[in-house]
């Protein structure tokens, strides 16, 4: 069979670099007055993700006419959010823009490619630490070239588990992602640690580096490239009850094995926040 989505992804590393090259130029130089807010005054946005986010999707709708996409910066400035089953790309122009803003140095450029609602492809670029991960479905995962593989640990007690706070701080959401840490933490559980990007997050657990990863509030542009990486590298992604993962939920559960995933399931308590694919009420 032809290996049809390979000059996808060549291109998709290819913008990648050209972008992180722009977000590099840019990053310890962000004027405070140039943060824009979104959704609340811990949801920032700067020109850089609107510019690195046009570069990339002209770049890969030259190459890629037919296509559709789904970019944060667009769907924040009021295009639908569909997941068809066309070809589409999924793209998030900075995964960490609090980082960016900050200068912590966990900031990715995130692009996914969805046929038929499956990602086939997961680009995912730490541009800072100049990582490039990268999956194709049935072709493994890589960093730099170089094979992943998620951790083997079974015992949850010996692991690693990351997590975020996100841009809610509605108080009965704080209460549920606070029971849930305190339940997590108390297993007890060698560390838990968040790098301020779901996509880095998930790239960790695909390294073997963190056990899992689990979050309510991320968005379809977060985790779509991070997903195939995950699963690629021998990794199960889920919902937070433990179901199958729906990427329009806004909810995501990634670890190394289904028996560390279902010990974090028992300790989540899970809410529902609005979905990506739900028009804005
Ligand atoms: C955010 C980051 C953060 C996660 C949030 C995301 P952004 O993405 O991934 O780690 O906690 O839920 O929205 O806004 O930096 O693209
Ligand atoms: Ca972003």
């Amino acid at each position: 069979m032809t290996d049809v989505w390979q000059s996808a992804m060549d291109h998709a590393v290819a913008v990648a670099r050209k972008a992180g090259q722009v977000v590099r130029e840019a990053v310890g130089s962000v004027q405070s007055e140039a943060v824009m807010l979104k959704s609340s005054s811990i949801d920032l946005v700067t020109q850089t993700d609107q510019k690195v986010e046009k570069l990339i999707i002209h770049s890969l709708q030259e190459k890629f006419p037919t296509h559709c996409f789904i970019g944060e910066e667009s769907v924040a400035a009021g295009e639908a959010c569909v997941l068809s089953d066309s070809p589409t790309w999924i793209i998030d122009p900075i995964d960490g823009t609090t980082n960016f803003v900050h200068s912590f140095p966990f900031v990715a450029i995130c692009i996914g490619f969805s046929v038929n609602k499956q990602v086939e492809l997961g680009v995912v670029y730490s541009c800072l630490q100049d990582e490039m991960y990268t999956a194709r479905r049935g072709k493994g995962a890589f960093c730099n070239g170089r094979p992943l593989q998620v951790s083997q640990q079974q015992d949850i007690r010996k692991s690693i588990i990351a997590t975020e706070f996100g841009s809610n701080r509605d108080p009965s959401t704080m209460d549920k992602v606070f029971s849930s840490l305190r339940k997590v933490v108390s297993i007890p559980v060698h560390g838990v640690r968040g790098a301020g990007s779901a996509a880095i997050n998930m790239c960790l657990v695909a390294s073997g580096r963190v056990e899992a990863y689990y979050e309510t509030g991320i968005h379809v542009w977060d985790i779509a490239a991070g997903s195939v990486i995950v699963s690629e590298a021998g990794g199960v992604l889920l919902d937070v009850e433990g179901g199958p993962l729906d990427l329009m939920s806004r909810r995501v559960l990634a670890a190394n094995n289904r028996s560390i995933a279902d010990q974090l399931v028992k300790e989540i308590d899970a809410f529902n926040l609005q979905r990506d694919d739900e028009p804005a009420s």
